[in-house]
């Protein structure tokens, strides 16, 4: 299976296993993540409203990408503060860029994380789809960690960053001059470990630094994660 057929596996796969678990069911209030392979856990999500199985589904989505997703589907879009969501979700679905044994992620590759990390962390349920290609030993050390910041601090963001070991580059844009400027009107330094660090700690440190809007370690909760792997089966764990 090539990497984008198995992004639809995991997607749909996720999405019907939880169905069949009773762990989607309708009138859920679902966060929607963002990414080549969120998007089509979204699809898989809106036909089984489609054919009848899901009724009352309340999204909230987590980037302009997903909502004009959810609106071309049909699917019903919400923010946190909505009433009827109430500042709380039943499940949320998302994609990732590392996913390390213990279920630690590395998310921002869309530089969408502060959004996810939003939904995520004020949900009572996770899960994550991926390729293979996503699940490694140790976070950090392959795929750039991600972290929002205000553009303002760049200097100041980067300094506190290279004294916690990271090399850091500014996310240029594609198609644009200047750097990429995420949802929120911030910006990303992509840093990078020579050796291993411990997430959890990281995590804690990075966002303590005064600029730091976000960062994409997420590991203070501990997701299902599905991936699907190039022969065809679906690791669940
Ligand atoms: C966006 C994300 C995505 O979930 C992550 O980058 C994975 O994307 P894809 O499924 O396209 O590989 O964190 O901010």
């Amino acid at each position: 299976m090539t990497k984008d057929e198995q992004k639809i596996l995991a997607a749909s796969t996720a999405i019907d296993t939880l169905i069949s678990e009773k762990k989607i069911f309708s009138g859920m209030k679902i966060g929607l993540g963002t990414g080549s392979t969120a998007l089509p856990a979204v699809k898989r999500l809106s036909e089984r409203i489609c054919d009848g199985t899901l009724q009352n589904i309340k999204a909230v989505v987590t980037s302009f990408q997903t909502e004009n997703y959810c609106k071309e589907l049909g699917i019903p879009v919400f923010t946190l503060n909505d009433r009827e969501i109430g500042g709380e979700l039943d499940l949320t679905i998302d994609g990732a860029d590392e996913i390390d044994g213990e279920n630690n992620l590395i998310k921002g590759g869309g530089a969408a994380l502060l959004l996810e990390k939003i939904v995520a962390y004020n949900s009572k349920a996770y899960a994550i789809v991926a390729d293979e290609s996503k699940s490694v030993k140790t976070v950090g050390t392959k795929f750039p960690l991600p972290v929002e910041i205000i553009g303002s601090a760049r200097i100041c963001v980067e300094k506190a960053l290279n004294k916690l070991g990271a090399k850091c580059v500014l996310r240029e844009g594609v198609r644009k001059c200047g750097p990429v400027i995420t949802d929120n009107g911030n910006q990303i330094l992509d840093c990078l470990w020579e050796n291993p660090v411990d997430a959890r700690e990281m995590e804690d440190k990075i966002s303590k630094i005064v600029g730091v809007v976000e960062v994409g370690f997420f590991t203070k909760l501990k997701p299902v994660v599905f991936i699907a792997k190039s022969d065809g089966s679906v690791e669940i764990r």
